[in-house]
């Protein structure tokens, strides 16, 4: 998954021959799990046509202040399309329209939204040769990058005017790739490791039963993604679940049994910066497991169950520099034996969730948490889908890891 997934991109496309590359460009972000809306300079409609944009995108594309054939939609509010966005790209970027952006000059709709615009903007020059190099452009360059505008600088090649030389517009897909890599680099957890546990596990009775639990791994995954949209590299053990991941900083690993688990956690843990231990794990499995299918010959059944090898306690004992959370399912005197968890398997913090909370705990799509750190601060959070309550968890483990 792109870290473009989700986000709401202006694409802002000016007179330059290279507006012809941004039917690609559109189809590129529309690709990769981004929402697009497109504003154009009226002069490059004669580059390529607003009807190919907005079939594309699926999304209106407005070039003007106020749309004379639409009597309901008469204003195109500038402001509301600067708010929008999570992202304003500027491509084609004439050094017409780089010098009005650079000096606050507002004569179309595209310069308006640009001075609303909160978001990153980025833009990718183009022109011809000797127009790149001229000093009044190179000073528009310099003072857009001193607004903390980006600039995905113009290629090499051949140019619309036969001449060879810099001024051609990034390749579409450079530019996908420029501003992926460009948020990426800013991600707080970038080049950090993750390791999760998610999900039940299932321990064998015999060849087709087992002892498991109701946990459906879904906060365990909300976290994962939570984690991946951070930057970090997320290592996913999960039990049996039926949960989809798709992320490419999330590598699934999947066990059955507690001891399974414990074997994967420890083969990644010496490796990762932060160990997030939210599975079910089974507290006892049997201690002998019948190879052969268990006949219903007799009126009952004994099975002699032993303890599952604690993986939460096994990694605080070995931990050095990782951060490590642990979770807590209670019902009944919550904090008390949250804080007890945290200090007995030597955690830097734990999330306890309440059995009493209404629309807490497995299978649901909501959580209530309440996170201690090992220094006993408690921060409680109110009911919350999973998704949100992943990102509150990892919040709250940036304001706590070394950086
Ligand atoms: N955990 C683990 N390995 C186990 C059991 C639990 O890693 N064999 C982890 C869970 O992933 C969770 C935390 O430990 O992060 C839960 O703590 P635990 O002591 O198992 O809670 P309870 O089972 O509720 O303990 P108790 O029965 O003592 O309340």
């Amino acid at each position: 998954m792109s870290v473009l997934s989700g986000k709401k991109i202006l694409l802002g496309i000016t007179a330059g021959i290279a507006a012809y590359k941004t039917a690609s460009l559109v189809r590129l972000f529309i690709k990769s799990g981004a929402e697009v809306k497109v504003i154009m300079t009226p002069a490059s409609k004669d580059f390529i046509t607003p009807l190919t944009l907005s079939t594309l995108s699926k999304n209106p594309v407005h070039s003007t202040f106020y749309n004379k054939e639409d009597e309901n939609e008469l204003w195109n509010n500038h402001v509301d399309l600067g708010l929008w966005a999570d992202i304003m790209l500027v491509a084609p970027a004439t050094a017409n329209t780089l010098s009005k952006m650079a000096n606050g000059t507002c004569d179309n709709l595209l310069l308006a939204t640009y001075l609303s615009a909160k978001c990153p903007v980025y833009f990718a020059p183009a022109m011809d040769l000797d127009m790149y190099k001229h000093p009044s452009t190179i000073e528009s360059l310099e003072k857009l990058q001193s607004f903390k505008n980006v600039m995905i600088p113009a290629t090499s090649g051949e140019l619309a005017s036969g001449l060879v030389g810099e001024g051609r517009m990034a390749e579409p897909q450079d530019i996908v790739s420029f501003i992926e890599n460009e948020i990426l680099s800013k991600l707080p957890l970038k080049g950090k490791k993750v390791l999760l546990t998610a999900g039940p596990t299932y321990e064998a009775i015999d060849p087709v039963r087992f002892i498991g639990n109701h946990s459906s791994g879904k906060m365990g995954f909300a976290i994962a993604k939570a984690a991946a949209n951070l930057g970090a590299e997320v290592i996913l053990i999960t039990g049996p679940s039926h949960q989809k991941v798709q992320h490419s900083f999330i590598k699934r690993v999947d066990v059955t049994s507690a001891e399974e688990m414990y074997t994967a956690a420890h083969t990644y843990f010496s490796d990762v910066d932060i160990a997030i231990l939210s599975a079910a794990v089974a507290d006892f499995k049997p201690k002998n497991v019948a190879h052969q299918k268990i006949k219903k010959k007799d009126a009952t059944l004994t099975i002699e169950l032993e303890k599952t090898k604690d993986i939460l306690a096994s990694l605080g004992a070995i931990k050095k520099e990782q951060f490590l959370v642990g979770f807590a399912l209670e019902t009944n005197n919550e904090i008390v034996n949250a804080k007890g968890k945290l200090e007995r398997k030597n955690l830097d913090a734990i999330v306890l969730n309440s059995l009493q909370d209404k629309g807490a705990g497995f299978a649901t799509d909501t959580n209530k948490i309440t996170i201690i750190d090992k220094n006993l601060n408690e921060k409680a959070f109110q009911l919350k889908s999973k998704a949100a309550v992943a990102v509150d968890i990892m919040n709250e483990i940036l304001l706590r890891i070394k950086k």
